[in-house]
């Protein structure tokens, strides 16, 4: 076994996105692409040297061979051990708490989460540093800086590390452990909720549906809800990770998990439904006739919170990313604990958690966690569903009406345009950029703006900025309407339009939600000119 330096030339795409680089698979499969990226990453590293690695991934297609480039990677580069999940297999919020839990110096993500997975499809790399989640700015700018430059990657020649088996192996000098990759994630869960209550409630018939969408929570949620709680076998479906996710869409929103949506909605709904993405981070919670947004389950599960052991003496703060509807700001003012409005991606939460500024973080895109693990968790906001349903032995229609009684409800609803031309969408956001000013003084149909701005965060805890992370338009009555590209798409660009109205609590809270929001989408579309500039007359995805 011999060290190598191999000669690279830079590529220059490798800009780290919302979630590290996600770009098509046979990008990725190019000669030295992820070589040349990890390596990116690992020179912008200090420190590391005798440290361990963790590498989780989703199952999907690439993952076998990246995962084996990583670990010879790894070994050449000095690293101590690696550890991997059997099979490959991590999930995301998995591998933040085995980097937290083993004392890890980071670890890589193989994962585009909720992408479509195959030789067609997309792959995805992420870093995460030592407190479990991922790489700040100021490490995915170094990295994407000395991609640019790249001229040598280190790696070993060792054979092939057997992933299929648990056990110790060696790299050359480092050694790998295959690790189980439910063990510890199941134990965690232990430590946060009423297990007995939970397995106690499926004992008395509960009914729940769990849709893995063939990805990585599989084997988690048939240990953890079956073997553990109790559930019934056949509670878990799709629960097999498979490379392109069996065909599928790994996205579970109302569009790709449909099915689920209408078994809830249908004669003989369970009473409670729910799924997980490509790599286990974001969750759907869907009650028997109730489908809860992701804006309202972060209110929700903050304001019950307290009802799990892990969360018993209450929370210190919420965080939500700007697009994520105020539905928590309100559970926030009446706790009178801290809320924090970040830009898009996990990645702006981990400084508040570490702080313990915040307890429980949220974003409107289906991510919901804590300060468990520094990733969101799919699995985790199931689990809390599961124990406040179980400590207050209502329905989750129940639940969520007497929340919207509490705080009164905010209709809430995301526009896609996918795959629209670049500059098209480069075009739509520059002049409407330029047009805020003229904005901010206009009222529209009696309606006043009472701010037109491109949201600023200012870090409170290291003090960094992130500038233009998505045009607010807020209204004189709490509407809001936000529109920003997306940072994960991987062909053209993805226009999101975020839409938002208040309506005070005992206000009218059964209409349905297009229609409750259907002069803003109209106002959007007039103030942006969407429709006639992309040429689309529907949005490609409702959520
Ligand atoms: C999307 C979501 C964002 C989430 C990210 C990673 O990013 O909008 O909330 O953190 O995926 O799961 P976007 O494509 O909008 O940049
Ligand atoms: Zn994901």
């Amino acid at each position: 076994m011999t060290n190598k330096t191999i000669s690279t030339t830079p590529f220059a795409d490798q800009k780290p996105g919302t979630s590290g680089l996600r770009k098509r698979t046979p990008v990725f499969m190019q000669p030295h692409y992820v070589e040349n990226f990890v390596q990116s990453v690992i020179d912008a590293l200090e420190g590391f040297k005798g440290k361990t690695l963790v590498i989780g991934g989703d199952g999907r297609y690439h993952n076998d061979v990246a995962i084996q480039t990583i670990i010879r990677m790894a070994a050449a580069n000095g690293f101590g051990k690696v550890m991997v999940g059997q099979g490959g297999i991590l999930s995301t919020p998995a591998t933040s708490h085995v980097i937290r839990h083993h004392k890890a110096f980071g670890g890589f993500v193989l994962s585009a989460s909720h992408n479509p997975g195959g030789p067609d499809a997309d792959f995805g790399i992420k870093y995460n540093i030592g407190n479990g989640g991922p790489a700040p700015e100021k490490i995915t700018d170094a990295v994407f800086a000395r991609s640019k430059v790249i001229d040598r990657y280190l790696i070993n020649d060792a054979p092939d590390i057997d992933l299929g088996t648990i056990g110790s192996y060696r790299s050359g000098d480092m050694v790998v452990e295959v690790i189980d990759p439910v063990a510890d994630y199941a134990a965690l869960m232990q430590t946060l909720f009423d297990f007995p209550a939970i397995a106690n409630m499926f004992a008395n018939g509960f009914r729940m549906r769990f849709d893995a969408m063939h990805a990585v929570t599989g084997p988690y949620a048939h240990r953890i809800l079956e073997d553990m709680l109790g559930a019934p076998k056949g509670t878990v479906i799709n629960g097999t990770p498979s490379p392109d996710f069996g065909g599928g869409h790994p996205d579970p929103n109302l569009v790709y998990a449909r099915d689920l949506y209408d078994l809830l909605m249908g004669p003989d709904a369970p009473d409670f439904g729910a799924a997980s993405d490509g790599d286990g981070d974001r969750n759907l919670i869907i009650g028997r006739k109730r489908f809860v947004t992701p804006s309202d389950s972060l209110a929700l599960l903050a304001a019950n919170a307290p009802l799990a052991p892990g969360y018993a003496n209450g929370i210190t703060g919420i965080a939500r990313s700007m697009p994520t509807s105020a539905a928590a700001d309100r559970v926030a003012e009446k706790l009178g604990i801290e809320m924090h409005e970040t830009p898009t991606g996990w990645k702006f939460f981990g400084n508040l958690l570490d702080a313990d500024r915040v307890t429980i973080c949220g974003e409107e895109s289906a991510g919901t966690g804590s300060n468990h693990v520094r990733e969101k968790d799919g699995l985790w906001a199931v689990l809390l569903w599961l124990n406040i349903l179980a400590a207050r032995q209502q329905s989750v229609d129940d639940i969520v009406r007497d929340h919207w009684a509490t705080y009164g409800r905010n209709y809430y609803t995301r526009h896609d345009y996918d795959e629209v031309d670049t500059a098209v969408a480069n075009k739509l956001m520059d002049d409407l950029r330029a047009r805020l000013p003229e904005i901010a003084g206009t009222t529209y149909d009696s309606l006043a703006v009472a701010y037109a701005d491109d949201f600023t965060y200012h870090d409170p805890i290291d003090g960094s900025t992130s500038s233009r992370q998505g045009i607010r338009i807020g209204f004189a009555d709490g509407s809001r309407i936000v529109l920003r590209l997306s940072g994960t798409g991987t062909v053209g660009a993805t226009l999101r339009l975020y839409l938002e109205r208040y309506e005070p609590a005992h206000g009218q809270h059964d209409l349905d939600t297009q229609s409750a929001l259907a002069f803003l989408i109209s106002l959007a579309d007039r103030i942006a000119g969407v429709r006639e500039r992309t040429g689309r007359d529907a949005p490609s995805v409702i959520t």
